[in-house]
């Protein structure tokens, strides 16, 4: 992996950097936090172990900036320090820290805390993976833009907001969410096996046509079913199908394509129902045109215990004001352009 220290210690920096040398990651070394903020900034490590003590930007100071600008990939940061104590590792976590290695430092436990390093950021990389095929299975479809970052933010939006109610205490925590936010671009992805007279078609579907527009729900979900038999015990990829499978039910059973209602569907399937949905009421389309997010929260509203769970309106209405923004943030260009006319 690429690694980042920083130290301000010439002695420390290079026992550190030889012992990651060893195990065959490239090191960069920083005196200061500055320092270790630029090289962040213009390479791609994936990892900072940084010193808790140095001038112009110590470790904490470091670790919030960082954190602040994100730089578009997920920077694994380990505190170095000889600092014990809760309050110490409270203050280190709440700035971003991930991780800490007690100085003076043992080559061993550095090898089992960069081991931990490989598998976030791995992580990572298959969320971006599932991103990207949902992204290609998409990109058949030229109406949609930006659709799948879209509805990822307000499933994510949504399953926030519902973790605060005691109602799904246990069940909606950090790794619903993340999951959520990881998996549900792959909702349409059962679209690659619609034919493109279908799919294409400008205009509205007749109802042969949409009946075989329907069997993208099936076809996803069979081609994760198949994945996930081989790997039964990983939960991103059981959400994934249900969220594929189910994310065109309705609450009261008139969806499609099993008919079932209420609580049979599954919560992450309800969830991006609602999610699609307002995606689809706010979008221009070649037969219509996009509705402002009044009238969709109001359409939205009036399917609450119809074609929406109760729970993910009342969620919803809680948070509208997120999902305004995202709408915003990643508006299509044609949408774009129609609002800088219409201004
Ligand atoms: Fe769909
Ligand atoms: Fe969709």
């Amino acid at each position: 992996m690429h690694v980042i220290v920083a130290d301000d210690s010439p002695l420390s920096l290079e026992l550190v950097s030889a012992a990651l040398e060893a195990e065959g990651h490239t090191v960069q070394t920083a005196n200061d936090g500055l320092e270790a903020f630029a090289l962040l900034e213009a390479g791609a490590a994936q990892v900072l172990i940084s010193d808790w003590e140095m001038p112009n930007c110590d470790g904490i100071e470091l670790c919030r900036r960082v954190r602040k600008a994100g730089f578009g990939r997920y920077v694994y940061i380990i505190m170095l320090t000889a600092r014990g104590g809760t309050a110490n590792l409270i203050e280190g976590l709440n700035a971003g820290a991930d991780d800490f290695l007690s100085k003076p430092f043992d080559p061993s436990e550095l090898s089992v805390r960069m081991g931990v390093a490989a598998r976030i950021s791995g992580l990572e990389s298959r969320d971006m993976m599932i991103f990207a095929m949902a992204k290609l299975a998409e990109s058949r479809d030229n109406e949609t833009g930006a659709h799948l970052e879209r509805t990822r933010a307000y499933c994510k939006i949504l399953a926030e907001q519902m973790s605060h109610d005691p109602k799904f205490a246990g069940v909606i925590d950090g790794e619903f969410v993340r999951t959520i936010y990881a998996t549900s671009p792959l909702h349409d992805i059962g679209k690659v096996g619609i034919p493109d007279a279908v799919l294409l078609k400008p205009g509205k579907l007749t109802d042969d046509e949409f009946r075989i527009m329907q069997k993208h729900v099936e076809i996803g979900a069979s081609t994760l079913e198949a994945v996930l038999k081989q790997n039964p015990c990983a939960g991103y990829l059981k959400m994934a199908r249900d969220i594929a499978w189910a994310h065109h039910e309705r609450f009261d059973g008139t969806g499609y394509p099993r008919g079932i209602k209420g609580h049979d569907i599954p919560l992450a399937a309800r969830i991006m129902a609602l999610a699609d949905v307002y995606d689809a009421l706010r979008s221009r389309r070649v037969y219509k045109e996009g509705y402002p997010h009044a009238t969709a929260k109001r359409i939205i509203e009036d399917a609450s215990g119809g074609h929406f769970d109760p729970d993910v309106v009342n969620a919803f209405k809680q948070c509208d004001a997120q999902f305004v923004a995202v709408s915003e943030q990643l508006a299509d260009l044609h949408a774009k352009s129609k609002l800088s006319v219409a201004a």
